[in-house]
């Protein structure tokens, strides 16, 4: 059997690079450029003819991406690849999962069949199920959900002492719990109200007392980092260990890797979305769900 090959878009090349060994896949080229006036060139630069082909591409900052990437997966099936997968460590759109108001488009639903009529299969990392009880709800391909949470709690276990892990909001209850449970730490469960994109609010329902304990936010996103940024002032107090933010996917917009740096809070993400705060690899877990999906 030929080995799959693997492709990065750009940006990707780190996580494809470290997927090839694991999956016994051969790395391929792509060419891929604008045009002046904005439009995409793509070529691929291996043979795809009679190959399993996975695409490699997080989807943080997605509408400058989604094109190019139904481009290349046409293309592929054009040049006689056999089956197309994607690995999209980030899965974006997935927090337009409801029409909040009347007129909006939930664009979770028309991410998912873009990427269902040109895919086989769909490799990704916790991605923000919260009306959707899976992807499978919305997604028409099989798809398989690496989960963080192992990995976040083996993390703290290893660089914090004595920690007492925090979620940003009730929803995040259960997953706080696990990962809490996982590291051996306490937890509780902070209070969010989101009036809008910038606008958040969080307080304190119920919290366990620091008691010199390091405090571990923990939640799935950060993006404007309004919700840590806020988490981190309610809970920072003089004297106390200096609070660190976990995350599993940093997509940091609004510069808030740096502001929340700047608070003196330690920030750590994992590397589903290529960052420099990414101390937590999830390439192993990716590379078996990718070969549970193949077999
Ligand atoms: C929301 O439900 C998620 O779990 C995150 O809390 C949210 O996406 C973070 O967004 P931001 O960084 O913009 O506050």
């Amino acid at each position: 059997m030929t080995a799959p090959l693997l492709v990065a878009m750009p940006g990707n090349e780190a996580m494809a690079h470290k997927l090839a060994p694991m999956l016994a896949a051969e790395v391929g080229g792509i060419e891929l450029r604008s045009f002046p006036d904005g439009e995409t060139y793509l070529r691929f630069m291996s043979s795809l003819s009679d190959r399993t082909l996975v695409i490699v591409c997080t989807l943080d900052r997605p509408n400058e991406k989604i094109l190019p990437l139904l481009f290349a997966a046409a293309t592929a099936r054009e040049l006689g690849a056999t089956k197309v997968g994607l690995v999209a460590p980030y899965l974006a759109y997935m927090r337009q999962d409801r029409r909040f108001k009347p007129g909006e488009a939930v664009t979770s639903r028309e991410v998912a069949r873009l990427v269902s009529d040109r895919f086989d299969w769909l490799v990704t990392v916790d991605p923000h199920l919260h009306r959707y009880g899976s992807l499978a709800e919305i997604y028409t391909i099989p798809t398989c959900v690496v989960h963080a949470a192992p990995l976040i709690s083996q993390w703290i276990r290893e660089h914090v002492s004595n920690p007492l892990i925090i979620g940003t909001d009730i929803e995040s209850e259960q997953w706080v719990s696990a990962v809490a449970h996982d590291a051996d730490a306490p937890y509780s469960v902070l209070e969010k109200i989101r009036r809008a994109d910038r606008d958040v609010e969080i307080s304190i329902r119920d919290m366990q007392h620091l008691d010199g304990r390091t405090p571990v936010l923990v939640d799935d996103i950060i993006s404007s980092g309004r919700t840590m940024l806020e988490a981190v002032r309610l809970i920072m107090q003089p004297g106390a260990p200096k609070p660190v933010c976990v995350a599993v996917h940093g997509l940091f917009a609004d510069l808030s890797d740096i502001l929340l740096v700047q608070t003196g809070a330690r920030v750590v993400t994992s590397n589903s979305v290529p960052h420099k705060t990414n101390d937590i690899d999830v390439a192993e877990l990716v590379a078996s769900a990718i070969t549970g999906l193949r077999s």
